[in-house]
């Protein structure tokens, strides 16, 4: 199995290009940038998927060797698109995807109703590709092109903020009360042992990702904020990590500590989470905690080969 790391940042990325906060300033002046949160897999190394579809997603397609088409050929490796939920940083990118002959898109129920309602990217595709839309259900392994294998793991019922008047959904649509706007995914490999989870956005420690997480060999988890308090802290708004469906990295390491033997990777980190600036006395200061879970701070263009 092969993962190409796409994009390392939550929403708006690193530097947000409103924000003149001393970590943005500094991704500015050093060129340490971070593109938002994505992900492409492979089992074979040929038949790819990507894990989300970031607003970032044409530039990080062109830097990922594996993912351009042969020459002379329009037959893009890429299979599919598989969505850990319907928020904007993880959507935006469907669009770039539009000069593909065919798009496979699998969604949860809910993030597939908000993608043709709420935000019609979906009905928006349709003059341009032949989309493909499939419904995945927590627990309920996919079999993919490649041998490929992903099993949607459910992490939390955070509609996007486009989504959250449940007035927005048809009366009645059992979607507006759905508990699997947020899933992550389980990655195996037919035939092979690799496993990997995905988890960008984590609301809490579930059963079925500690599950997961106990034979994985790599767990790419949500490291959006480094304590509950951030961005109370930086911003002097009310809003805790907890509260906008991300569990703090001071919350998760103690289960990371709890179930050693993965590589632990934290990504989709906002610009306030020292950790997004290597180098920072704060991220030193972090260090030796992620390290002694067998942690660390994913980066921009890694690829994985397990
Ligand atoms: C999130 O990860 O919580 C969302 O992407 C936030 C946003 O709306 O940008
Ligand atoms: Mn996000
Ligand atoms: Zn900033």
């Amino acid at each position: 199995m092969k993962i190409r790391i796409l994009g390392t940042a939550a929403g708006g990325g690193l530097p947000q290009w409103n924000c003149g906060c001393e970590g943005c300033a500094t991704a500015r002046r050093t060129g340490a940038v971070r593109s938002q949160d994505c992900l492409a897999v492979s089992a074979d190394g040929s038949a790819w998927y990507l894990v989300n579809a970031s607003p970032d997603l044409r530039s990080q397609l062109l830097a990922a060797p594996e993912l351009a088409p042969p020459p002379g050929t329009r037959a893009t490796p890429l299979r599919g698109v598989l969505l850990t939920s319907g928020e904007l940083d993880h959507t935006l990118g469907l669009v770039t995807l539009r000069e593909a002959a065919e798009l496979s898109v699998h969604a949860t129920a809910p993030v597939r109703t908000a993608l043709h309602e709420a935000f019609p990217v979906g009905p928006l595709l349709a003059p341009y590709t032949k989309a493909r839309w499939h419904t995945v259900a927590a627990g309920q392994p996919v079999e993919l092109a490649g041998g490929l294998v992903a099993e949607p793991l459910a992490l939390g019922g955070k509609r996007p903020r486009y989504a959250a008047d449940p007035a927005g959904l048809p009366a009645g649509d059992p979607a507006a009360e759905r508990a699997d706007w947020v899933v992550g995914y389980r990655f195996t490999e037919a035939g092979g042992r690799a496993r990997a989870v995905y988890a960008p956005g984590l609301a809490a420690w579930t059963p079925a990702l500690d599950r997961a997480v106990a034979d994985a060999d790599v767990v790419i988890l949500d490291g959006t904020f480094a304590t509950d308090d951030e961005l109370a802290e930086r911003t002097g708004g009310a809003r805790t990590s907890r509260g906008m469906g991300h569990l703090a990295v001071a919350d998760s390491l103690p289960h990371l500590v709890r179930r050693p033997g993965p590589r632990y990777l934290y990504t989709h980190l906002n610009n306030t989470n020292p950790l997004a600036h290597r180098g920072s006395p704060e991220a030193a200061a972090l260090a030796p905690a992620l390290a002694a879970a067998g942690a660390a701070v994913a980066e921009d263009g890694t690829l994985l080969d397990l």
